[in-house]
């Protein structure tokens, strides 16, 4: 299984004060050393945590690959078309919602797919990309995923993590679905809503080849770096008199 982190909030940290750090990079390459297979993120069209540099600097920076989620704004795919990250995964986007709230709509049959999804698949495949479509574990949307003829889709885990603990529907949504995906030859992703307590029943289904997690990581980051950040500060702070 690939563990891809999503430093995402990281930078919604710095960006709360526009300064410089935390660096979202700095963060990537330490979870690179922790064991990170490659890290995700995702650029909004309304930058409200990474932005344009950042995705820049990782793809310089980082020693694994990256996953860079977008939707289909015209100066994030042409970024994309000229970075060429190992991934890109595309996610819905509204500006008013918090974080991706569900899956991408892909319509009721090949016809309906939105065409600048249609387009932006196209260009970055040609651009030799490998494309994801972050979508609801429903068996129709992974038909017209597949019809897509792109490389894989990552199943949207946030109605599985939500239900948690009672969440057997659920996880037995998202294992026929992973199945299914499968079986169009689709790889198949898994994220959004993972954290310590539920991670382990999704990361076992076979099937899954891939999970991108973030905000539970960055705030257990939070938690166990805040003892050691304090006793620096007071070293600091009672060295001067
Ligand atoms: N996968 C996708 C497509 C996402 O949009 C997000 C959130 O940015 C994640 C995974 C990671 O979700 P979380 O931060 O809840 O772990």
């Amino acid at each position: 299984m690939r563990l891809y982190i999503n430093v995402d909030h990281v930078a919604t940290l710095r960006q709360a004060r526009r300064a410089r750090e935390p660096d979202p990079v700095e963060a990537a390459l330490l979870c690179e050393r922790a064991g990170a297979d490659g890290i995700t993120v995702h650029l909004r069209e309304d930058r409200r945590h990474i932005q344009d540099q950042d995705v820049h600097r990782l793809a310089e920076q980082i020693k694994t690959v990256l996953n860079l989620e977008l939707a289909t704004a015209e100066d994030i795919v042409s970024l994309a078309e000229k970075l060429k990250p190992h991934q890109a995964t595309f996610v819905p986007e509204r500006r008013e919602e918090i974080t991706t709230e569900g899956g991408l709509a892909l319509g009721s049959s090949p016809d309906r797919v939105d065409p600048r999804l249609k387009d932006a698949i196209g260009r970055l495949r040609s651009a030799g990309v490998r494309v994801s479509l972050f979508i609801d574990p429903d068996l129709e949307v992974i038909d017209r995923a597949a019809e897509l003829a792109v490389d894989a889709v990552e199943l949207h885990t946030g109605q599985y993590s939500h239900a948690f603990p009672r969440s057997d529907e659920e996880l037995e949504r998202l294992r026929k679905a992973a199945k299914y995906a499968r079986s169009k030859g689709l790889a198949v992703h898994a994220g959004h809503g993972l954290n310590y307590e539920n991670v382990t029943a999704v990361a076992a289904i076979g099937e899954i080849e891939e999970l991108s997690i973030g905000h539970s990581i960055v705030s257990r980051a939070v938690m166990v770096g805040m003892e050691e950040a304090v006793r620096r500060m007071r070293a600091l702070v009672d060295s001067a008199r």
